[in-house]
């Protein structure tokens, strides 16, 4: 099908059903930052008025997603909406084993506890947060191994997630195939800006598995948009349709966790598939443990309706190619704005380079972090920092060791915002990038032993 032309972005859906922003004025907002003690986790959703702090959970259901959640079968075992759900998530990953979960991180700590011990090692091209820590529980070592272009923010290559292919081989090397477990590839990588991870690449990092006999997991939260990045970027694939790149990529995989609140167009769920059936029998033990009997796994039957149902959307060549072009749209406002951003936008989010925009702010006194607050004191827009205050350790002189990066992460939820709320925040980038030269950095007042950034209190710094 022909793309419709696209110079004004025009959003694939109408809206039946609209939810008010609540405007506020700079006095609102400073009282309210400040209230928060500076930190925008800390602030109520009701005193922000376009919220880009996750495309995880936020985007809006569809229509028939909404009739499907009326079809929701809530019986605890056997139920029919267990069936729908395990019959798309069948046909698009071919993976025998489907198991429900509430969100992404409960698929990924059933399956580490089963998978993996004390003293191994878990590569993949960026482990999440989450996983990164579920890994760590187990007193496993969780390794990433990014290639070049995606260690480079300004590089412009078209596959910045994926495997350094080399180094895996390196891995299994030095650890030795005992060691290591599984694989894990995420799609697209979030760590590293929403890049895409390629088929050929896919292809190259299975046949190191297939060498060595250990499986390959995908973290497939994003799978929807790395497809269309495939079928616009990867030689070979630009006929080919999203939904089949997409199970394509699974069959290339042993396995998968999902977190669904991302391509399932789901509030809340997730889901871990695998081929291998022992250790699928072991999960779904630990799974009755702790989620729920294997036909619901913590969620309710209209949720696993909603899922079954944003899974088949989620692949709709018009919906991805808008969703994309979206975020490209942002980081090229901001960039005419004189923000430089990770490049090329990645496909959930814009990451915009507080250390290249703010020099004068040193890491310690935390830049991505005021320029998140400068963003929400300007225009009501909430972002993440994703830098020193997120990563960065406190030491004995009183100054954090560095992050490698100092970004704010602007995450677009799915079908939420218009193109005027794009283009809105736009301008609130253009007008705090106007005075970028008064903005001050902050100094934490106090602060928890470990995941900081969600409830340290702040304080700015004198002008
Ligand atoms: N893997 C990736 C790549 C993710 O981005 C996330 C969540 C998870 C796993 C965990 O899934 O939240 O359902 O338990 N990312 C969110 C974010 C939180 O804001 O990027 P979950």
């Amino acid at each position: 099908m022909d793309a419709p032309l696209q110079r004004t972005i025009i959003e694939p859906f109408r809206i039946k059903s609209v939810e008010p922003l609540r405007f506020t004025t700079r006095g609102q907002r400073e009282a309210a930052l400040a209230a928060a003690g500076h930190n925008l986790f800390a602030l109520r959703s009701q005193d922000v008025l376009i919220d880009l702090l996750t495309d995880s959970g936020t985007g809006a259901m569809s229509a028939e997603q909404w009739a499907a959640m009326m079809r929701g079968d809530e019986s605890y075992a056997g139920s029919s909406s267990f069936e729908r759900f395990e019959g798309v998530v069948h046909e698009l990953t071919g993976l025998r084993h489907v198991i429900p979960t509430h969100q992404g991180r409960a698929a990924e700590r059933i399956l580490f506890t089963e998978a993996v011990g004390a003293g191994d090692v878990v590569p993949s091209n960026s482990h999440f947060d989450t996983t990164r820590a579920n890994i760590e529980y187990q007193g496993a070592e969780a390794l990433d191994l990014l290639c070049a272009e995606g260690r480079d923010m300004e590089s412009e290559a078209p596959f910045k997630g994926d495997m350094d292919v080399e180094a895996l081989e390196a891995a299994f090397e030095r650890h030795g195939r005992e060691r290591i477990p599984l694989v894990m590839v995420t799609i697209t990588n979030n760590s590293g800006g929403g890049q895409p991870v390629s088929l050929a690449n896919l292809r190259a990092t299975r046949a190191v598995c297939d060498r060595h006999g250990i499986p390959l997991i995908l973290d497939a939260c994003r799978f929807a948009e790395n497809a269309w990045f495939v079928v616009e970027r990867e030689e070979g694939h630009a006929d080919r349709s999203p939904r089949e790149v997409a199970e394509e990529a699974f069959r290339l995989a042993d396995g998968c966790t999902i977190s669904l609140k991302k391509d399932g167009f789901g509030n809340i769920g997730g889901v871990l598939a695998l081929n291998d059936g022992e250790l699928a029998r072991r999960c779904r033990n630990l799974l009755i443990l702790t989620e729920g009997f294997p036909t619901y796994g913590g969620l309710a039957g209209r949720d696993l309706e909603a899922l079954a149902q944003g899974l088949l959307e989620v692949t709709d060549p018009d919906y991805l190619r808008y969703r994309v072009r979206t975020a490209e749209y942002l980081a090229e406002r901001a960039w005419s704005a004189g923000v430089p951003t990770v490049r090329p936008a990645g496909g959930h989010a814009v990451y915009l380079d507080a250390k290249a925009m703010l020099p004068h702010i040193p890491a310690h006194q935390y830049p991505a972090h005021a320029l998140a607050c400068e963003l929400y004191l300007e225009g009501g827009v909430r972002g993440v920092e994703i830098g020193t205050l997120m990563f960065g350790r406190p030491t004995d002189t009183g100054e954090d060791d560095p992050a490698a990066n100092e970004l704010v992460r602007l995450a677009l939820p799915r079908r939420v915002y218009t193109q005027s709320h794009v283009d809105y925040v736009g301008e609130v980038i253009a007008a705090v990038a106007a005075r970028k030269e008064q903005i001050r950095g902050y100094r934490i007042v106090d602060q928890p032993p470990a995941l900081r950034h969600f409830t340290a209190v702040l304080e700015p710094l004198a002008g």
